[in-house]
């Protein structure tokens, strides 16, 4: 069986290079994303490698499965690019990467948290041109504020963790996970918003958090308010964002994630014009630090995901997927 690795960047050809057995695996590296118009590419009975802006709606799957595909891999922990619904009725096959390290992404978390709050991003601007002046660069102590962290997930717990080590209240909003020993407050996610001075997203994206944070959300946050986004872009409304910067409701936005971030990310557009005048305008705000979704690269989280994919291939063969790995239709209810 042919596996087919869309999208493949430079950087993780060598890492499937690195882990890959010859003998085992007939690897095929496209470039290109899978979606409708990409279809074509696949061939009877191969089995599909996709990352988080591949798009794999009702259509592309039926279209999968008509090829005679059984095996859809995700080389990421996010599945909300896959009708989950659509494999399953077909009966083929999803695994991910469910974990591979929290603490890439939860390090990355803080790592925009703490360069938006001492402007970091304009201070090397600043001292690259011998310009020492301060004006505009203060800050905020970490110690003793509230933050709120919507998911406590693997990723969700790391960032608790380090709030928790810097000093800082914590709020957990999180409908289905269990409050345990930790000295968090476990909170509803309107009281979360409420008393926050710093928010930070870790669940996933489904259907019911599409948009979590809109207009009402920020409307009932505290003035100056910190969001940080690094799970997907879909939770944020960015036009409602926008908004709340004009304003100044919103004091910070440190993003890592992009709703339209599928035509922009994960590509060079240095020479291009861009046309998404959302993505824009929100580069023109000094209070805005976006990274390219890259909060999950890091070598050891690059290994663990090449190894963990290729191991569900061969656990699929055997017909033994690891049912942790495994995603299913109720996945995304
Ligand atoms: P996880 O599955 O371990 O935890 C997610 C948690 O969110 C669960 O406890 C779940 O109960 C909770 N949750 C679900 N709906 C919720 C809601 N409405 N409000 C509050 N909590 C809710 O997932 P993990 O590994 O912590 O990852 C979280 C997200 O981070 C992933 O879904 C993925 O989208 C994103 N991610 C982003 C990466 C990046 O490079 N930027 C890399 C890896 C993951």
């Amino acid at each position: 069986m042919r596996l087919l690795i869309f999208g493949t960047q430079p950087y993780e050809r060598t890492t499937f290079l690195k882990h890959q057995d010859p003998d085992q695996h007939q690897l095929v590296f496209l470039d290109a994303r899978l979606s409708q118009h990409t279809l074509p590419m696949v061939g009877e009975g191969d089995a599909v490698c996709v990352f988080v802006n591949d798009d794999l709606n009702a259509e592309v799957v039926e279209g999968l499965h008509q090829l005679g595909v059984r095996l859809i891999l995700l080389r990421c922990a996010g599945f909300n690019q896959v009708d989950l619904k659509t494999a399953e009725q077909f009966g083929m096959t999803v695994a991910r990467v469910p974990e591979y390290s929290p603490f890439a992404v939860a390090e990355h978390t803080l790592a925009l948290m703490l360069s938006l709050n001492r402007r970091i991003h304009r201070a090397w601007l600043r001292t690259r041109e011998f310009n020492f002046n301060l004006g505009g660069l203060m800050g905020f102590d970490f110690h003793a504020k509230t933050v709120g962290i919507v998911g406590y997930g693997r990723i969700g717990q790391c960032v608790a963790r380090m709030m928790h080590g810097l000093g800082c209240r914590v709020l957990i909003s999180d409908p289905v996970a269990q409050p345990d020993d930790q000295p968090y407050e476990w909170v509803g996610f309107k009281e979360l918003i409420r008393a926050s001075d710093v928010i930070t997203l870790h669940c996933p994206l489904t259907p019911t958090t599409h948009h979590l944070i809109n207009e009402a959300a920020f409307a009932a946050m505290k003035k100056g308010v910190m969001l940080i986004n690094t799970s997907r872009g879909g939770l944020v409304d960015t036009r409602a964002a926008i908004k709340a910067l004009k304003t100044e409701k919103l004091g910070y936005l440190g993003l890592d994630v992009y709703e339209e971030e599928a035509d922009l990310f994960f590509q060079d557009l240095s020479d291009r014009v861009i046309p998404d005048d959302v993505f824009a305008r929100l580069m023109t705000f000094p209070n805005v630090l976006i990274t390219a979704h890259q909060a999950f690269f890091t070598q050891e989280a690059m290994d663990r995901i090449v190894l963990t994919t290729l191991d569900n291939l061969v656990q699929f063969r055997k017909g033994t997927v690891d049912p942790r790995n495994l995603v299913h239709g109720e996945h995304h209810a």
